[in-house]
């Protein structure tokens, strides 16, 4: 059986730079259309110029590609309205992390007062710019991200021409408050529909499936899993696929993130294909985030074959989800 995917997106995706941008983003380009690049680096995107140079680098990276990079801003509550709009077509949304909270985040915001927030997110408003939250409190850490589901409320209604996309969502708590507020969206990733803190800790410590926020209990699962296999029209792929050099995973301070950008399409395919159908990826791949951000993706179709494939052990230095495991699609063909 085959399948046929048009223009793939994956709205939520770090690159990184230098050597490593230069082993991951063709593992995204390759089957993906265009994707939100994070821009967490060292030091954080955070000016025009920032902007535009690692767009080309990523641009330089993907050559060989149809692919287009959508390019996002670390928040900053000094940004104005003029700042924001001199971007134009180069900025697609603005990521905002809470300080300290996950990697390379250490100048994000903290306290969430909305009087000081409010300048940059008003302008954000008029220009119909998203902002992109990373909702975890500094709380117990199974507890952070519903701990939080009051501050997205909280924005949600101080800001109602605001779009507010509440990323790689763990819990029942956020699926529930996508119901409540017309202008709160969210992103899943891959390894968030597939696994629980079990699967992370509940035996041998899995270091390759660490990340922030970390994997929550099965009634979380299965709420993500409702709303993306049923591709409710609030919610779209972001992948979070976040690479680190294997000893940065496998030592004694294990880095967060997980690695999927190389299986998300052929491991999204076996999942919605037992479990849903072909429509409802098409939506949740792509449609979805179309509408939610208004954007119009490069064509590209992605056909994709149930065809047994074994996951590479590593891409450089990094280890994919489910290296040496055998998944049941694979990508056939680009066109
Ligand atoms: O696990 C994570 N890794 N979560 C994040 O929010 C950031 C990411 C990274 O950049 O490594
Ligand atoms: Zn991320």
């Amino acid at each position: 059986m085959e399948i046929v995917l048009n223009s793939p997106l994956d709205m939520h995706l770090h690159l990184r730079d230098q050597e490593m941008l230069n082993i991951v983003a063709p593992l995204t380009s390759h089957s993906f259309a265009g994707a939100l690049i994070m821009p967490n680096l060292i030091p954080p995107v955070t000016t025009k110029d920032d902007l535009i140079s690692y767009k080309e680098r990523i641009l330089q990276a993907t050559k060989n590609d149809t692919f287009k990079p959508y390019m996002t801003l670390f928040f900053r509550d000094s940004y104005d309205y003029d700042f924001l709009k001199s971007f134009g077509d180069e900025l697609t949304a603005i990521k905002l992390y809470p300080a300290g909270i996950t990697t390379n985040s250490e100048g994000g915001v903290s306290g969430f007062d909305i009087k000081k927030l409010a300048p940059t997110l008003e302008a954000m408003s008029e220009l119909n710019l998203p902002l992109c939250i990373h909702g975890e409190t500094n709380g117990f850490v199974m507890d952070r991200e519903a701990q939080f589901v009051p501050i997205y409320e909280k924005l949600a209604t101080a800001f109602p021409k605001l779009k507010i996309i509440m990323e790689h969502i763990t819990t029942k708590e956020s699926v529930e408050a996508l119901e409540k507020h017309e202008n709160l969206y969210a992103t899943i990733t891959l390894h968030h529909l597939l696994i629980t803190l079990d699967d992370v800790a509940g035996g041998m410590l899995k270091p390759h499936l660490f990340c922030k926020p970390i994997a929550k209990r099965p009634h979380d699962r299965d709420a993500l899993q409702n709303v993306a296999l049923k591709a409710h029209p609030k919610v779209m792929f972001g992948s979070d696929s976040a690479p680190h050099p294997q000893h940065a995973k496998e030592s004694c301070g294990c880095a967060a993130g997980v690695f999927t950008a190389p299986i998300a399409l052929a491991k999204l395919a076996e999942i919605f294909m037992v479990k849903s159908n072909e429509n409802n990826l098409q939506k949740f791949i792509s449609d979805n985030a179309r509408v939610i951000y208004g954007i119009t993706p490069p064509d590209k179709k992605v056909i994709l074959e149930d065809n047994e494939m074994t996951v590479e052990q590593k891409y450089g230095d990094v280890v994919p989800m489910y290296a040496g495991e055998k998944i049941h699609w694979r990508i056939k063909g680009i066109k």
